[in-house]
């Protein structure tokens, strides 16, 4: 079983042991690829942003390998392709943590902060990341707009936020607007831009560029 820290701060340890499955697979893959990260992946970007994107967990290959969110994988290109295109973002974004990317406005976090076996984590472990998670919204002060992707992240931050999950259900470019820590916050939904999502036709270019049309008009607003 997970155990739980006391207060948590923003951001887990790099050597996070609290999930001992998460610890041990990490560990695996220190052996395996000492040249890999290996470890809970901090958030990316501006922590004094406005937006707070919430994805679901570090892919191996991806922010697992490179220690950046979203960097490395398939999922990021359409991620970061978006926020360049809505002005959230500046530099070149090549798949590299040195890339030299500036995030505008915008932090990028995960659900669950260590790669999970086969991007499955248990309901225990998202239930025990969710104190960074909690730590994260609240040490943002001018946070206004949140974009969860996929049903994991969405479920565990309405939960973050200590609101009801049955008063908004998880669904495609959904919005709601649920009390935060310093004020209200707008909450939109989109499918996860993973590449199963993509390839299978369930999440579309044009789908997720709705999303963030929607969530700059927000943050213009
Ligand atoms: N990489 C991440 O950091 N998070 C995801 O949800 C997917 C890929």
């Amino acid at each position: 079983m997970p155990k739980t820290a006391v207060i948590a701060p923003p951001e887990a340890p790099k050597d996070c042991d609290i999930c001992p499955r998460l610890a041990g697979f990490i560990a695996a893959n220190r052996v395996a690829h000492p040249d890999w990260y290996n470890g809970a992946v901090p958030s990316f970007g501006d922590a004094t942003g406005r937006l707070l994107i919430v994805g679901l967990a570090p892919g191996l290959q991806g922010a697992n390998k490179t220690g950046r969110p979203f960097t490395g994988d398939y999922a990021g290109d359409l991620l970061y392709s978006t926020l360049d295109k809505y002005g959230l973002s500046t530099g070149k974004f090549q798949a590299r943590p040195d890339d030299g990317l500036k995030l505008k406005d915008t932090l990028i976090t995960n659900a669950v902060r260590c790669v999970p076996p086969e991007n499955k984590p248990t309901g225990a472990e998202i239930v025990a990341c969710r104190q960074f998670l909690i730590s994260r919204i609240a040490a943002m002060p001018k946070l206004k707009v949140m974009l969860a992707l996929g049903r994991i992240a969405h479920d565990s931050t309405v939960r973050a936020l200590g609101a009801k999950p049955n008063a908004s259900v998880f669904g495609h470019a959904k919005r709601y607007v649920i009390a935060g820590p310093n004020g209200p916050l707008i909450l939109h939904d989109s499918y996860h831009c993973s590449r199963y999502n993509t390839n299978t036709g369930r999440l579309t270019t044009e789908m997720f560029h709705n999303v963030f049309a929607a969530i700059r008009r927000d943050l213009d607003a």
